[in-house]
């Protein structure tokens, strides 16, 4: 089949391509962060009811995303793109992602993927040194935080639940629950569902203004669980929350558990960055105590989505969770050194993630991932400044991590009573947020917080600098003041 002599392609396209990623990366702030189309008109103009039954050539396929789909998508490498937990790739992980299209093995054996196997084996020891897990610690490579997330959930389940869950199913005499706070992230509620605890038994803490969890009630918690006979398996303790970047106490939650058979999970899908900066003893004391731990590279260590990694102190207990037979894949090994990955894991085929992280890491090294993180805390602190010196901006919290979560307020709005302040507060914000999201200058996000709808921008991407906080601070005044005139 020609179609699938791809090089020859490559002298056809090869420079249209090469000019339309060197427009799209070159001047990322040039264009709008979005050319907003309604809904109605997206669908209007683009939804076609049946698959093409003959192709067009590829140059003019290209032409078509390049004209019609590409400026009517996020822009998430724009520094006003401030909406998500992750933006900007690093060229090192673009290049390293399209290498693993270009490899595309599955790491699920070793003998399909022998040096890639070790490469990820590697990566995922440097990450859980870097945050200071103990020697010997590693993990598996997943696509995205919330998977790595149910796995976790899983080998607590199997280990501390009741062992005989893997192969008997649940057992109705060993009730469990999965403790967590009010502000973890609803992948922990998804996987109650997936793993048969059900959402009923996932038991929230109570957390403080940064929704931070409160360790007292936790405590609380874990009797009320016994209390309702239930056993609370697990706790999972959230360092880089989702809303707010704040950072449950883990050394507080880990000396609680210390005399307790209950598993420790760590979701620092968004936090592991803090690692990278000077911050790392102070935020995550006690880590040596996790069971397991999850960290997305693909949030603030800039790789392409997706690039998790779930990492554990003893790294058998994967195997010993998830292994299967399949005698068509894995193979007796005569060297027992390092095991076919598929069998540490759910996925069969199991993508070469870790090569985009890999490659950025041979290019630049760990200083650089400090440089960047350091970086991005330095803005942080002098956005906590700014905020704080503002009258017209109120934030809940001081940052932890870099997600700032604010309010507009002027002498106008304060002088309404409840319930209508907070309703006419809430209307503005959301006017406002959708008014820049329609002008193409920004993206930035909205959330409930502490029971009023509050700007939230997250401020990892390494291309936004202050000047660019500071002209949207303003553009953020002029608009709430032009709403409330
Ligand atoms: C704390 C936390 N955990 C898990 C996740 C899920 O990660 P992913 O989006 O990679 O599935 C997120 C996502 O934002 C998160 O903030």
């Amino acid at each position: 089949m020609d179609n699938y002599h791809v090089a020859e392609k490559f002298d056809k396209i090869g420079s249209s391509l090469l000019d339309l990623l060197k427009e799209y990366y070159g001047d990322p702030g040039s264009k709008p962060v979005i050319q907003y189309k309604s809904k109605s008109d997206i669908i209007a103009d683009y939804h076609r009811e049946t698959a093409p039954d003959d192709g067009r050539p590829l140059e003019d396929v290209i032409e078509s995303f390049k004209k019609d789909i590409l400026p009517y998508s996020v822009h998430t490498w724009h520094p006003y793109f401030l909406n998500q937990m992750f933006a900007g790739s690093s060229f090192p992980a673009i290049i390293g992602d399209l290498l693993a299209s270009m490899m595309n093995p599955t790491l699920a054996t070793w003998e399909m993927s022998p040096i890639a196997t070790l490469i990820e084996q590697n990566t995922a020891q440097w990450m859980a040194q870097i945050i200071g897990m103990p020697k010997g610690s590693s993990g598996i490579f997943l696509p995205g935080g919330s998977l790595s997330n149910l796995l976790a959930l899983t080998i607590a389940r199997n280990r501390v639940l009741d062992p005989n869950i893997r192969d008997c199913g649940l057992s109705d005499e060993r009730r469990g629950a999965i403790i967590c706070s009010e502000a973890s992230h609803y992948s922990v509620a998804g996987a109650a569902n997936l793993l048969g605890i059900g959402l009923n038994q996932v038991k929230k803490v109570k957390v403080n203004r940064r929704q931070e969890m409160d360790v007292d009630h936790l405590q609380e918690t874990i009797q009320q669980c016994r209390d309702e006979s239930l056993k609370p398996f697990v706790v999972v303790a959230t360092t880089g929350i989702t809303v707010t970047g704040g950072f449950d106490p883990l050394g507080e939650i880990a000396d609680l558990l210390k005399d307790e058979d209950i598993h420790l999970h760590v979701d620092a899908a968004f936090g592991g960055g803090m690692a990278l900066t000077d911050q790392r003893e102070h935020l995550f004391g006690g880590i040596h105590r996790a069971n397991s731990l999850t960290w997305d590279a693909h949030k603030w260590m800039h790789t392409p989505l997706t690039c998790s990694v779930l990492l554990v102190p003893d790294p058998e207990i994967l195997e010993k969770t998830f292994s299967q037979k399949a005698d068509y894949l894995f193979h007796p090994q005569q060297e027992k050194l390092l095991d076919d990955l598929g069998k540490s894991t759910l996925l069969c085929g199991k993508r070469f993630d870790a090569l985009k992280i890999w490659l950025l890491w041979n290019t630049y090294g760990t200083s650089h991932f400090r440089e960047v993180a350091n970086e991005r805390v330095d803005l942080m602190r002098q956005i906590n400044q700014i905020i704080k010196a503002d009258p017209d901006f109120v934030s809940d919290y001081e940052m932890v991590s870099p997600i700032l979560c604010f309010t507009y307020q002027n002498s106008l709005i304060q002088q309404l009573k409840e319930p209508e302040r907070t309703l006419y507060s809430n209307r503005m914000h959301r006017y406002v947020r959708e008014s820049i999201k329609h002008s193409g200058r920004a993206l930035f996000n909205i959330t409930k917080l502490n029971g009023k709808d509050q700007f939230r921008m997250v401020l990892i991407n390494p291309l936004t600098d202050l000047s660019h906080v500071r002209v949207l601070l303003e553009d953020i005044r002029s608009q709430c003041q032009a709403y409330s005139e």
